[in-house]
């Protein structure tokens, strides 16, 4: 099963369930949300969730496209991704958890064909503050599901503050001998979608407050669950990475972890620049450069000649045709070449400050902060042209 046709499958499901489908925002939050990008499927509908009402209805169905800066560091494995796109369906005070839960296990059973046997789930088990949760403890045992109880792995918000709730999450054995374990305890189970039950807001003192109408907020990775559909052990081996490593490695022959990093970057930044991010010292801008000066600094390890300039066009046009950004590969193109420009001067000046006799030897943190400070030099880029530190 295709990527276009999962997305399809989920939709259709939740339609015929008389949820609307919205069309998923921007990677941009709207103005005045302190949060740089958009984080989950819920963060868009917010305020609905603590119980505005949506002009399409109280229960909603969409894709939306995400970016966590915290995976950052774990790009490269099989899994995680900077730039991902989340299905979430949401209940906004309609149905309950119980409902949610079946619903979920039906489509992931039926309409994907996911055995009974390699699904394990979740589920709140308590804290001081909040009892465990017993609805969707009942539910999976109705369900015949094997759970496990966790406690703060359990619990969903989107931030300090806001609305939250206990949630349940199901994974999927990707093991090739028979389950075993626990999600908790073995890694081959891969969690795929996070039931939410919406149930609270937490003020500003830590303290919680039951929410007039209760929602359910789900979000399942797509790749992710892409990747299982396809048998495939990691993302990169799906059909969603197909024009990338089909025609990166011809062009820049890097290994494994390379070629999933270049790949992994250079799309996101080309879906941020889509999305009207440009680069910059701060904020969303500064994870833009961050991103794009990670990619060079890998692609051009092994070879300095390494440039963007020879980037294929298919590959700009296949992800902004996927995330229908509206902007045209030209642009993103010069974007991403006018930054390439910027990092090449800041190396030459690089170069040029550390080949100085004030830098022959061990470097200390005052340095450091020179360098940072007044040439605009970051350590890691400090220790990338001098390794011995
Ligand atoms: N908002 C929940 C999550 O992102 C569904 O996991």
């Amino acid at each position: 099963m295709d990527t276009d046709r999962t997305v399809r499958v989920f939709t259709d499901f939740y339609r015929e369930r008389g949820h609307h489908l919205i069309t998923g925002s921007t990677l941009l939050p709207p103005p005045g949300d302190p949060v740089l990008f958009t984080t989950s499927g819920m963060h868009p509908l917010t305020p609905h969730l603590e119980g505005l009402p949506h002009p399409r209805g109280r229960r909603l169905v969409n894709v939306q496209r995400c970016l966590r800066t915290t995976d950052l560091d774990e790009v490269g494995d099989s899994t995680h991704l900077t730039v991902f796109e989340m299905l979430g369906s949401w209940s906004l005070g309609d149905y309950g958890h119980s409902r949610s839960l079946r619903w979920g296990y039906e489509l992931l059973r039926d309409g994907f064909g996911i055995p009974h046997d390699r699904l394990h789930v979740t589920v709140f088990g308590g804290d001081e503050q909040v009892g465990p949760d017993l609805e969707s403890l009942r539910t999976w045992e109705e369900l015949e599901v094997p759970v496990e109880r966790t406690g703060d792995n359990n619990w969903w918000s989107n931030g300090p503050v806001g609305p939250c709730g206990p949630d349940s999450e199901i994974f999927v054995w990707t093991g090739d001998v028979p389950p075993r374990g626990t999600p908790t305890t073995d890694p081959r189970w891969v969690e795929i979608w996070n039931h939410v039950g919406m149930r609270y807001r937490r003020l500003e003192d830590g303290s919680l407050r039951p929410l007039e109408r209760p929602g359910i907020d789900t979000g399942m990775g797509l790749e992710r669950l892409v990747t299982v559909l396809q048998g495939r052990d990691s993302v990169y081996g799906t059909d969603v990475f197909e024009p990338w490593l089909r025609l990166l490695p011809p062009l820049w022959p890097l290994d494994g972890p390379s070629l999933r990093l270049v790949s992994d970057h250079l799309r996101a930044a080309v879906v941020m620049i889509g999305d009207g991010v440009r680069p910059s010292s701060t904020g969303r801008g500064y994870v833009l450069r961050r991103v794009v000066r990670r990619l060079l600094t890998t692609l051009r390890r092994d070879d300095p000649s390494r440039t963007l300039r020879d980037l294929p066009e298919e590959l700009l046009r296949h992800t902004l045709d996927h995330f229908r950004t509206g902007c045209g590969p030209g642009l993103v193109r010069d974007v991403l070449l006018e930054e390439e420009r910027r990092f090449d001067r800041l190396l030459e000046r690089g170069r040029r400050l550390l080949s100085g006799p004030r830098y022959r030897g061990p470097l200390s943190e005052e340095d450091y902060d020179y360098l940072h400070d007044t040439h605009g030099l970051p350590r890691d880029l400090v220790l990338e042209l001098r390794p011995e530190g």
